[in-house]
């Protein structure tokens, strides 16, 4: 079987295509982060605007990468929501209008279940049931997945994701837009332990998270240093950026093996932008191994938004029997707002 994917909920256009014999055969990505960074932050006409003229360009360049015909496809997947209404609109509005040239199904597909199966993408496979962390700019989520389409929700955060924090913090700090792979770059040469910075909710008893009084402590931490200047040495943003990931990472490692703990399961599975984050990263493979388990990435690459996730959650949710099929003929829908095991 044979899935074209299209995510546009956001800032990114991805197309992927996923055969499930063969995995995955082809993933094109447009970011349009650069264009976005003007402003700070995502504009949602622009990034509407945007998906409109990178879609079928994009489509092209994968179909092209797979070797594939528009006859070959068996169906057509789109991100239906959360996200950016008009966004999600436009890939919405390509799926349906392939699915009903072609004559092939149309499936539609929850972002965050996307990125939650996304490291089955490479054909690994933890042991089911088992607890998945999706950390993005726009989500903080811990899941109990019981099998494809059977999620429950453990916690999640009370404010501001983690991708978020990260973006605030580094906006502070002045590196830039989105921060979260610039502010671990420079944490790199700090000194995590030269400052101590809260770990929010780390002793809540739930699995809850909350990280906006994170970036208050970070904005205080950097008019106390700067001595009210605002203005930091190198040495001392990076101090400041490596105590603010130490606490972000802290966090999200605590609660993570409270999950297990809670569970009683065994494997751990990490989605979304922030689970690019090495110092992430190796603190879960140590937490968890040394809990008997084992925890899975995906590729750095299918971290963050990309049409594979689409693909091959479709194709997963095909073969359990749950695809939520439709036909073109009928229409489509997009859901800016929807919770994933609620
Ligand atoms: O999953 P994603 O691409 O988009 C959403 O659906 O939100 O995640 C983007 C988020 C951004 O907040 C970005 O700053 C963060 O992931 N991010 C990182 C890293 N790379 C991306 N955060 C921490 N460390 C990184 N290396
Ligand atoms: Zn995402």
């Amino acid at each position: 079987m044979l899935i074209l994917g299209l995510e546009t909920s956001c800032d990114e256009t991805g197309i992927g295509i996923f055969d499930t014999s063969k995995g995955l055969l082809a993933d094109a990505l447009h970011s349009q982060v650069a264009m976005h960074a003007a402003y700070g932050g995502v504009v949602p006409e622009l990034a509407s605007r945007d998906h409109i003229r990178r879609l079928i360009p994009l489509t092209r360049t994968a179909m092209k990468a797979a070797g594939l015909g528009l006859d070959d496809l068996d169906a057509i997947a789109y991100t239906e929501g959360p996200g950016l209404g008009g966004a999600l609109l436009t890939g919405a509005g390509l799926a349906a209008g392939l699915a009903l040239v072609l004559g092939k199904p149309l499936i539609p597909v929850h972002h965050l279940e996307g990125h939650l199966l996304s490291p089955m993408i490479s054909g690994e496979s933890p042991q089911t049931p088992y607890a998945a962390l999706l950390v993005s700019g726009g989500h903080t989520q811990l899941m109990l997945v019981n099998g494809v389409g059977r999620y429950q929700l453990l916690g999640e955060t009370i404010d501001d994701a983690a991708g978020e924090a990260f973006d605030k913090a580094a906006s502070l700090l002045g590196v830039g837009y989105p921060g979260g792979a610039a502010l671990a770059h420079l944490a790199e040469k700090g000194v995590p332990e030269r400052h101590s910075l809260p770990r929010p909710l780390v002793r809540s008893g739930d699995l809850n998270f909350s990280f906006s009084g994170l970036k208050t402590a970070v904005a205080n931490l950097i008019r106390q240093v700067s001595k009210g200047t605002g203005r930091l040495q190198a040495a001392e943003s990076a101090d400041i950026a490596a105590a603010f990931q130490a606490s972000i990472v802290d966090v999200l490692a605590v609660k993570c093996l409270n999950a297990l703990k809670a569970t009683g399961v065994r494997d751990l599975v990490v989605a979304g932008g922030v689970g690019a984050n090495q110092q992430l990263r190796a603190r879960l493979s140590r937490d968890v191994t040394a809990l008997g388990g084992r925890v899975l990435f995906p590729p750095a690459s299918l971290c963050t938004d990309n049409g594979a996730m689409i693909a091959h959650a479709a194709a997963l949710r095909w073969q359990a029997g749950i695809a939520n099929i439709r036909s073109a003929a009928d229409g489509f829908n997009v859901q800016p707002r929807w919770t994933l095991g609620g």
